[in-house]
């Protein structure tokens, strides 16, 4: 037998071999079958975010004929304030807006410090520089994604002077354990919620743990008005002074003794007024926002409760104690060890399968140039040298899309693609 045929004659065998002991259909990423086959339509309708239908539109159009915009606003906040029991609620432009005014209230000596995680959006951590904070960067723990406490207690300062949970990606800090802490340290708990419409914990809405807290509308956030967001305050004090900064026509509604009353017509110099299109949005998403959780979680749970068998599959750990709901994605950690793959091959097969698997890594505020520059800060803030939570969050995730109607078939076929993958594991580790 020559050099080649012997090859061929044993490549030909170990395939053979190789089937019986896998009479499992082939991968896609090796030319078999995909295991998915929704047609893109449906996963299109299924993914669609926002969404919004008649109802939008009719609002919309409401305001324009009644030509009555800026009441949309105050409606807006009494349905948000009855929903999530705060005692002082106000609509901002956005998240953003929101979080600068927040830090505007805090009435801070400059030079103070604020606790806040590195694995965020980039205005928990830079608004507080108009007001001369400084953040210190938290890391995450690696199963929640979620504010470490551990770390924040290394990482205390004679400067520290407040603390910013924010509940990623829906899912609730440990709030208890965090606003035990800041007590006993004196420190002002607040709260950047802005993936968590919708979601408590020992049934107190988050933003109420803080004694202030900032939602986001933003269009991909679960309560979508394209561009919004609010703020919610525990103290008249701080309710005042975060709606005085970019709300000129405030102050004057306040009391007569409040101390900002004096600055009606300024709003400090801003004007952060949220629209009353985006008010009016708001309020009729507001209006379907647990239905529409309830529908992602009954589906994500379905998938989920069959996808953790898997080894080296896992969801973020949630306390009994604690109501997550799901932004932008289903988040799931992968073990490379205990799966025997890596990461990226999975996805890779995954993706051949017609699973949407994606991974998307948070953009480590502590490494952007910004925090490394003096000129920009009272006193520079301390880049930490590791964050091993952020680094593992970032490292073992992938994503799968939220499914937003019904959607068994689906949900069986992605069950069906994982398990091949699962079964056929030295072969995609060789992807
Ligand atoms: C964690 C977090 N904080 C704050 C914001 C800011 O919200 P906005 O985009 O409405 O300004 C966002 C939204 O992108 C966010 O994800």
């Amino acid at each position: 037998m020559s050099d080649s045929s012997r090859r061929t004659f044993v490549q030909a065998t170990a395939g053979i071999a190789a089937l019986s002991q896998f009479p499992r259909p082939a991968l896609a990423a090796f030319g078999g079958k995909a295991s998915v086959d929704i047609p893109k339509e449906r996963m299109s309708a299924l993914t669609r975010w926002p969404r919004y239908g008649p109802e939008e539109k009719q609002a919309l159009h409401a305001l324009i004929e009644e030509n009555t915009y800026y009441n949309a606003l105050p409606k807006f906040e009494q349905e948000w304030q009855a929903y999530t029991k705060s005692p002082f609620v106000k609509a901002h432009m956005n998240g953003s807006s929101a979080l600068t005014s927040m830090y505007f209230a805090l009435n801070l000596p400059p030079g103070s410090e604020i606790m806040v995680p590195s694995y965020t959006f980039f205005s928990t951590c830079l608004a507080m520089r108009f007001f001369g904070c400084v953040p210190t960067f938290i890391d995450i723990h690696p199963k929640t994604a979620c504010f470490d406490l551990d770390d924040a207690k290394k990482k205390l300062t004679p400067r520290t002077k407040a603390v910013v949970a924010m509940h990623s990606w829906g899912l609730p800090c440990e709030m208890d354990k965090i606003a035990s802490w800041c007590k006993e340290k004196g420190l002002i708990l607040l709260e950047d919620s802005c993936h968590a419409h919708g979601a408590s914990m020992q049934g107190k809405m988050m933003g109420t743990w803080g004694v202030m807290g900032a939602y986001s509308f933003q269009a991909s956030k679960l309560m979508p008005s394209v561009e919004g967001g609010v703020g919610m305050y525990q103290t008249r004090e701080y309710y005042e002074r975060a709606a005085a900064f970019g709300h000129y026509e405030d102050p004057v509604k306040f009391p007569k003794n409040s101390p900002v009353r004096a600055y009606e017509g300024t709003g400090f110099g801003m004007k952060l007024r949220m629209h009353p299109f985006a008010a009016a949005v708001a309020r009729v998403q507001l209006s379907r926002l647990d239905e529409k959780n309830a529908q992602a979680i009954s589906n994500l749970r379905k998938l989920n409760d069959r996808l953790s068998a898997l080894a080296g599959l896992s969801e973020p750990l949630v306390r009994s104690d604690q109501k997550r709901v799901y932004y932008h994605a289903n988040m799931l950690f992968l073990d490379e060890k205990k799966a025997g793959f890596q990461r990226g091959q999975l996805v890779k097969a995954l993706q051949a399968e017609g699973v949407r698997a994606t991974i998307w890594d948070y953009p480590e505020q502590h490494k952007l140039k910004i925090y490394s520059e003096a000129k920009w800060w009272h006193h520079p803030p301390v880049i930490p040298a590791a964050m091993p939570g952020n680094a593992q969050v970032n490292a073992t995730h992938i994503f799968l899309p939220l499914l937003h109607g019904p959607a068994d078939d689906v949900i069986d076929q992605y069950v069906q693609a994982f398990e091949k993958v699962w079964a056929r594991k030295s072969e995609v580790s060789k992807l």
